[in-house]
């Protein structure tokens, strides 16, 4: 079902920028469709959304004597430079065994140490994000997400409140988007939350 409550509108200021990750990248991932459905929605409101895939930014599993002898890797420094300059995140969570990802965990980790120049927390620190998930389960990711929400919490970022777990994501998702409307009219406010946050924050800087 298209989401029909948000119209395109081009002469929309731009209404900041946000970096979109997903926590799985295998193919066909549901989550890497729910963060297309999800940034579809944020640039119909004036968002400009920037997707990247983890599988681009290999990582080594974090490993302080790694870090010690040979520094934070290129990958990393790259996606804390990429972090810092966004406006904010959405972030498609799957959920293994009731947590985070462990590709979206050691992201984070070796995302929250210090490079030349920038603090570790800095490219994190009030930044909202939108945590996204879903699984092919009754439960939608909803546990991974609300681990997710502590870890980003903890480490300053402001988490969007109305995040969204899509269950069943079989028949939950298609390339046209929410099977059902009120998962639509969830993902329509959770959007927004997030567009309304940006705003504020551009409004602070100006
Ligand atoms: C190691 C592993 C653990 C999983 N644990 C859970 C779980 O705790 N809860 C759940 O709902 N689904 C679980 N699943 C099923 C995932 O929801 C399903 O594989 C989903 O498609 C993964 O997301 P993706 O499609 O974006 O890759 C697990 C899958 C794997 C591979």
């Amino acid at each position: 079902m298209k989401n029909e409550m948000l119209e395109q509108r081009s002469d929309r200021p731009l209404a900041g920028n946000v970096l979109a990750i997903c926590g799985s990248v295998r193919r066909g991932s549901w989550n890497a469709l729910l963060l297309r459905i999800m940034s579809d929605l944020l640039r119909i409101q004036g968002v400009a959304v920037q997707t990247i895939s983890l599988r681009d930014y290999a990582l080594p599993f974090y490993d302080g004597d790694l870090e010690a002898e040979e520094g934070v890797p290129g990958a990393a420094i790259e996606l804390r430079q990429l972090i810092d300059q966004h406006d904010g995140l959405l972030i498609a969570c799957p959920e293994y065994n009731g947590s985070v990802t462990p590709i979206l965990k050691n992201m984070i980790d070796w995302c929250s140490r210090p490079t030349e120049g920038l603090g570790g927390l800095a490219p994190f620190q009030l930044k909202p994000v939108l945590i996204v998930g879903t699984s092919i389960g009754p439960f939608g990711a909803l546990r991974a997400i609300g681990h997710l929400r502590a870890i980003l919490s903890k480490m300053g970022a402001m988490v969007i409140p109305e995040d969204l777990a899509v269950p069943n994501a079989p028949s939950a998702l298609s390339e046209e988007g929410f099977s059902d409307q009120n998962l639509s009219i969830a993902a329509t406010r959770s959007s927004a939350m997030m567009v309304t946050q940006l705003g504020r924050i551009r409004e602070a800087r100006a």
